[in-house]
C-alpha cells in the first residue's frame, strides 16, 4: 500500500480495531518514524520529535542580495526613483496585470485603492472577519463600513453563500481577502460584484502568485492590494502595490499617493495638486530588496505548495485533524500559512491550547492564528467613535453592529491551526516531522486531557 493510501476510514477502523500500534506496525509508511513518536509526550520530559531548526525568515544571500542594496545606499538617491519603477515594471509582469503601484505598506495601498475608487462615508464595504485587522481598518478608516459576511470553515475563505442577504443601498464594494495565500471564491464574489453593481477591492496582502483559474490573485477585481512586510512571502521590511488595468484609475492611484500631484497620460495638461493626496511612495532600497527577493518567489511557492500537498496527505487521516479545502477554481495557492481546523472531541476533549504547546514541545512552531476581530472591543469602540456619531445614524450604526454576528467564523477561531509559511520551505522529511508529532500527541492523548 502507498503511503497515502490510508484512508481516513481505515484509520479510523484501525484505531477502533484495538490500535494504532497495529497501523503503525503494518505495512504503512504513511503514518510514519515510529521511533520518532515513541516514548513520552516532550511536554510530559520526553524525547521531541525533533530539535532542527525550520528554515528562518527572511532569506537573505550576502553575496547575491546585496549589491544592488548597497549601490542604492550609496547613490544616495533614496526617494522613489527609478528602482521603485523597475520594480513595478517587473511586478506587474509577474503577476500579468496592467500597471503596478509599490507603496510603502499594504494598508496604505488598501487605502489608496478605496479612496480612488470613491468609497467613503456613508459607503457599506463587504468584508469577511477572518482576517489581519488591516483588511478592516482601512474600511473605518475611510470612513465607510466594514459589514461582516461569515466565513466557509472548509476553506478558511469569506463565504459567498452569506452575502448577498447582507447587501443593502449602501452597499458599495467588497473587499474579499485571500486570507492565508488560499484563494476566496472569485466566480462568485464577481458574479455578486456584477449583478449588484458593486467595486472589488481585493485583498491579497497574503496572496502573491496565488491563482484563480490561470490568473493571479490581486488581478480579479478593480484593484487588488499587496503587502511586503517581514514575515510575507515577498518581503522587504514594509512595503505594498497595488496592481490595475484601468490607466485612469491607475494614474489617480499615483496621483494620490504623491500629495495629489498630476500623474501620467490622462492628466498631461493638469498641473500643482489636482486632488486630495496623501504620501505613501515606496523607497530605492525598499525596492532594491525586493527585486532581490522576487528572483526566489517562484521556486519558493513552487516548494511550498509541494510541502503542502505532501503534508496534508499526511495528516490527513488523523482523527481530529481536518486538512483545509481549496476551491475548485483554485490553480495555485500562496500558503502564507498552512492551516487546518482541531476537533478536540477526537483527542479526548484535549483543549486546543494544550494541544499546540504539547505541538510546539515536539519541535514544531504552530499557532491558533485570528481570534474573531468582528468581536474585537476595537469595532465597537470605533462606532461609538465621535467621527462614527457623527457620521452615521444611529440607526445605520445599529445595523452594522447587528451585521456583526458569525457564528461560524467565531467556531472556527477556536479550532484553527497554522505553521507559518517559511516550515513549508524545508525538506519532504521535516514534513514527516510535522505528521509524526501530531500522530505523537494524538497517541498519548490520554496522557494530556
Ligand atoms: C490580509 C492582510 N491585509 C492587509 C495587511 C496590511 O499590510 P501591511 O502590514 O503591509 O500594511 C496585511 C499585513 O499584514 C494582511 O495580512
Amino acid at each position: 500500500m502507498n503511503k497515502n493510501d490510508l484512508t481516513r476510514r481505515q484509520f479510523l477502523t484501525a484505531v477502533s480495531a484495538g490500535s494504532l500500534a497495529a497501523v503503525a506496525s503494518g505495512p504503512i509508511p504513511a503514518y510514519g518514524n515510529r521511533s520518532k513518536r515513541a516514548g513520552k509526550l516532550a511536554i510530559l520530559g520526553g524525547q521531541p520529535v525533533r530539535t532542527k531548526a525550520f528554515p528562518g525568515w527572511p532569506i537573505w544571500d550576502k553575496n547575491k542580495d546585496e549589491e544592488r542594496v548597497l549601490s542604492v545606499l550609496r547613490s544616495g538617491v533614496w526617494s522613489r526613483a527609478k528602482v521603485v519603477a523597475e520594480f513595478e515594471k517587473k511586478y506587474a509582469e509577474l503577476m500579468g496585470a496592467k500597471r503596478c503601484l509599490a507603496t510603502t505598506n499594504g494598508t496604505n495601498a488598501l487605502l489608496t485603492a478605496l479612496h480612488v475608487l470613491g468609497i467613503g462615508v456613508g459607503d457599506e464595504v463587504l468584508v469577511g472577519p477572518y482576517t489581519f485587522i488591516a483588511s478592516i481598518d482601512v474600511i473605518f478608516l475611510s470612513g465607510a463600513l466594514p459589514i461582516m459576511v461569515d466565513t466557509d470553515c472548509e476553506t478558511f475563505q469569506v463565504n459567498p453563500d452569506k452575502m448577498e442577504e447582507k447587501i443593502t443601498e449602501n452597499t458599495k464594494a467588497i473587499l474579499p481577502v485571500h486570507i492565508l495565500g488560499l484563494p476566496a471564491n472569485m466566480d462568485r464574489i464577481n458574479a455578486i460584484a456584477k449583478k449588484h453593481n458593486l467595486i472589488v477591492v481585493e485583498d491579497a496582502c497574503q496572496a502573491w502568485l496565488a491563482e484563480w483559474r490561470g490568473k493571479k490573485c490581486g488581478t480579479l477585481g478593480d484593484l487588488g492590494c499587496f503587502s511586503f512586510q517581514n514575515s510575507k512571502n515577498l518581503p522587504c521590511g514594509e512595503g505594498g502595490a497595488i496592481l490595475g488595468d484601468d490607466d485612469e484609475i491607475m494614474d489617480r492611484c499615483y496621483s494620490y499617493h504623491n500629495f495629489g500631484r498630476p500623474y501620467g497620460e490622462t492628466m498631461l495638461t493638469l498641473s500643482g495638486y489636482v486632488r486630495l493626496g496623501t504620501k505613501c511612495r515606496m523607497a530605492e532600497y525598499q525596492a532594491a530588496i525586493l527585486l532581490a527577493q522576487m528572483k526566489r518567489l517562484e521556486e519558493q511557492t513552487k516548494r511550498r505548495t509541494e510541502n503542502a500537498n505532501y503534508l496534508t496527505s499526511r495528516i490527513e487521516g488523523i482523527p481530529g485533524i481536518v486538512p483545509h479545502k481549496l476551491y475548485e477554481g483554485v490553480t495555485r495557492a500562496a500558503y502564507h500559512l498552512y492551516p487546518f481546523r482541531y476537533r478536540k472531541e477526537d483527542f479526548n476533549g484535549l483543549s486546543r491550547g494544550k494541544f499546540l504547546s504539547a505541538l510546539k514541545a515536539e519541535g514544531i512552531p504552530c499557532s491558533g492564528g485570528y481570534g474573531p476581530i468582528n468581536k474585537d472591543p476595537y469595532f465597537e469602540r470605533t462606532l461609538r467613535s465621535q467621527n462614527f456619531r457623527k457620521m452615521y445614524s444611529r440607526k445605520r450604526l445599529n445595523r452594522c453592529r447587528r451585521q456583526n454576528h458569525c457564528p461560524d467564523n467565531d467556531q472556527l477561531c477556536k479550532e484553527a491551526v497554522w505553521f507559518s509559511q517559511n516550515l513549508l520551505l524545508a525538506g519532504k522529511s521535516d514534513m514527516n516531522d510535522i505528521a509524526d508529532a501530531i500522530l505523537k500527541v494524538y497517541e498519548n492523548r490520554g496522557k494530556l486531557a
